[in-house]
């Protein structure tokens, strides 16, 4: 997606070789015009999937997955990383590891968001190694429901969450693919210039 790299390329701060920067636009302040035509992008690619609800995970999944839900006329579900006051009887968990932060946590929704039945397609912000977006998938598999497939906003394409994911017979559509981080600057997989 043009828009998205360009913004990537203009405003993103290359880190290190692993980490992408973008707080300026979606991971603290939030560009809402942006947020809007990635659910677009979203919604062209998923519209003949059957989708009935979206799943992401908080926090910065939550922009995204919401003006998708929006396009695609569904609900928007995000699992918690934090137990809750409130969140407590008849919940579905999965554990998910951090490489970043080397530690594991436990991820919850509850139950009456996400039902047997339904075809649930998973947004992310990021795709690094695919621990979170497995940790997803457990819990729509755990509610009887289907993954029909991930929307990711920007996938680090040189960690292997991807090719984890297509392996076990995901379908991955991400807007950004960061081929590699370096010299502070992001080259992209495939870039289309439309
Ligand atoms: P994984 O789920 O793909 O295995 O990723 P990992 O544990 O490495 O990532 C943990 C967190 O870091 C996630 O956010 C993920 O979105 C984010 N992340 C991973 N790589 C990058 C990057 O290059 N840049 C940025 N900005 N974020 C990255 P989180 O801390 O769980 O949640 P939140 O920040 O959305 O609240
Ligand atoms: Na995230
Ligand atoms: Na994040």
């Amino acid at each position: 997606m043009k828009r998205l790299e360009d913004m990537i390329t203009q405003e993103g701060l290359v880190l290190s070789d692993q980490v992408l920067k973008v707080d300026s636009f979606l991971n603290h302040q939030v560009d809402p015009t942006l947020m809007w035509e990635i659910a677009y992008e979203f919604m062209d690619r998923f519209k003949d999937a059957g989708i009935t609800r979206i799943l992401t995970i908080e926090a910065g999944g939550i922009a995204p997955a919401m003006m998708t839900a929006l396009r695609l006329g569904v609900p928007m579900v995000y699992a918690r990383k934090t137990k809750s006051l409130t969140l407590n009887e008849g919940t579905i968990s999965a554990e998910v590891y951090s490489f970043t932060k080397q530690q594991t946590s436990t991820i919850t929704v509850a139950e009456k968001y996400l039902q047997a039945g339904e075809r649930v397609l998973i947004i992310d912000d990021f795709l690094a190694n695919g621990e979170a977006a497995f940790g997803l998938a457990k819990l729509v598999e755990q509610a009887g429901a289907e993954v029909a497939g991930f929307g990711i906003v920007i996938e680090k394409s040189f960690q292997p969450g991807r090719q984890k994911l297509l392996d076990a017979g995901f379908r991955v559509e991400s807007l950004a693919r960061i081929k590699k981080l370096e010299a502070g600057q992001a080259t992209f997989v495939d870039r289309v210039n439309v």
